[in-house]
């Protein structure tokens, strides 16, 4: 089993903060995906199901078991002190994670959601933690598509409906990441 306890908090100085989600972060970020649920609902299968703060409060409660068992690590991003969205391995399988996140709307297209993915991959690879790293996005959400390409991942599959969105199955990209790669060749 992995110790992901050294993963608690991560500062990138001037702008950035990531934290493991806490029970007290719930009320601002149920707060947070009330206020942008019709948009996030485009591209992500959860949001219309969060109805009361304690759906959030209980996602964070299972996330942070998962932590602790080491097969996740969801993260609170943070942006000069104000919650910009989530990011983080929604699983992580030996030496393999699979990357989620989200941003609010007022921290879209300010390359928030690059700085944070970038730092917590450079972390965990630096340590030696984790050396390779997936980001699945449908076919039909191009700023997700755009920050992998943009974050050096490499395109490896097709996945038919990979994901359902509302009613429909999309196709998803599944893209992969291997920092260590890099230095061997
Ligand atoms: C996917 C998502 C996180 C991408 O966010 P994003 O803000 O587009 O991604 P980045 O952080 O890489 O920012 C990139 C943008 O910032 C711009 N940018 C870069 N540096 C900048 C700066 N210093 N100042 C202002 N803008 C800047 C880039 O030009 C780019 O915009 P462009 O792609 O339109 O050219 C966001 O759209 C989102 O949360 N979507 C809803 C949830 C979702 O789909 N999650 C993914 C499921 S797979």
């Amino acid at each position: 089993m992995k110790q992901l306890s050294k993963y608690i908090e991560l500062y990138r100085p001037p702008h950035l903060h990531l934290r493991i989600q806490d029970e007290a972060d719930a009320p601002d970020i149920f707060t947070l995906v009330q206020s942008e649920q019709q948009r996030l609902s485009q591209t992500l299968p959860w949001p219309m199901s969060v109805r009361h703060q304690n759906d959030t409060l209980n996602t964070i409660k299972q996330n942070r078991q998962l932590f602790a068992q080491g097969t996740s690590a969801v993260y609170v991003i943070r942006w000069d002190g104000k919650i910009a969205g989530i990011v983080g391995f929604n699983t992580i399988d030996g030496d393999e994670a699979v990357i989620g996140y989200w941003i609010a709307s007022a921290f879209e297209g300010k390359s928030v959601a690059y700085n944070a993915v970038s730092a917590l991959v450079d972390w965990y690879a630096k340590e030696g933690e984790l050396k390779t790293f997936i980001i699945k996005c449908s076919v039909e959400n191009p700023r997700s598509n755009r920050l992998a390409q943009r974050l050096g991942f490499y395109f490896h599959h097709l996945e038919p409906q990979g994901e359902k969105i509302g009613q429909r199955f999309l196709d998803q990209n599944i893209y992969y990441y291997s920092p260590s790669d890099k230095s061997a060749g």
